[in-house]
């Protein structure tokens, strides 16, 4: 399973990298815009730490529009992959740019059928939110049991990158489930190394080995 990290925080991006195991990051433009700096200086930067897909985000809602602004972000490196909005201008963007051999994250999965699609026009990923249709009482993780069953009866190329990760259960069950890739919050990752059985073990064997008086090296 691959990890990235879902920011456009140099700092974060540098630490979860520091760990040696994250394999690309996405970014979006809420999270570019929370930074208050310049795209692109952004953009290289991140390119300068994490060498695996970096996806930067469309802001054109329309098929010509998509196309310009994918092929410049495409143009950028060639780790860079374009995120395109599941929308109907956005599909027939798609199309264009997996034939031009540009890889497309298809962003704002909400449900099967919109996966169905975007898997069918090319996308090298689909990322559906589950996070955000947990915010409205509906399971994400649902939606991910069912696009990696649809995307295995067909042999879909298409990589489930499950976003909006909320906490460490939500990228335990997507392990459990097959899923290609988690994009996780900086913050989750955090969590993952908190549990009060780690944290009261490790101060009984430091305090265990004070006591005994040894030097280890
Ligand atoms: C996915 O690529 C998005 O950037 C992200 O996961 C959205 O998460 P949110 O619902 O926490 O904003």
């Amino acid at each position: 399973m691959k990890f990235f990290i879902d920011s456009a925080n140099i700092d974060e991006i540098r630490d979860a990298a520091s760990m040696g195991v994250l394999d690309g990051v996405t970014t979006n433009p809420s999270l570019v815009s929370k930074e208050g700096r310049n795209y692109r200086e952004l953009l290289d930067e991140i390119l300068e730490v994490v060498d695996g897909p970096i996806s930067a985000e469309v802001v054109a809602t329309d098929k010509e529009g998509i196309l310009k602004e994918g092929r410049a972000l495409a143009a950028i490196h060639e780790n860079i992959v374009v995120k395109i909005p599941l929308i109907p201008e956005g599909i027939k963007a798609l199309n264009v740019l997996s034939d031009e051999g540009i890889k497309v994250n298809v962003t704002l999965c909400f449900s099967p059928t919109q996966a169905l699609i975007a898997a069918k026009a090319g996308a090298a990923y689909i990322s559906p939110f589950v996070g955000r249709l947990d915010d409205i009482s509906h399971d994400g993780m649902d939606l991910i049991e069912q696009i990696v069953t649809i995307y295995d009866n067909y042999a879909f190329d298409t990589e489930v990158l499950v976003a909006s990760i909320r906490h460490p259960l939500h990228l335990a069950q997507a392990a459990e489930m097959g899923a290609d890739v988690a994009t996780i919050p900086y913050s989750t990752i955090t969590k993952i190394f908190k549990h009060p059985l780690t944290d009261s073990g490790l101060e009984r064997f430091l305090s265990d080995w004070k006591e005994s008086g040894q030097q280890l090296i």
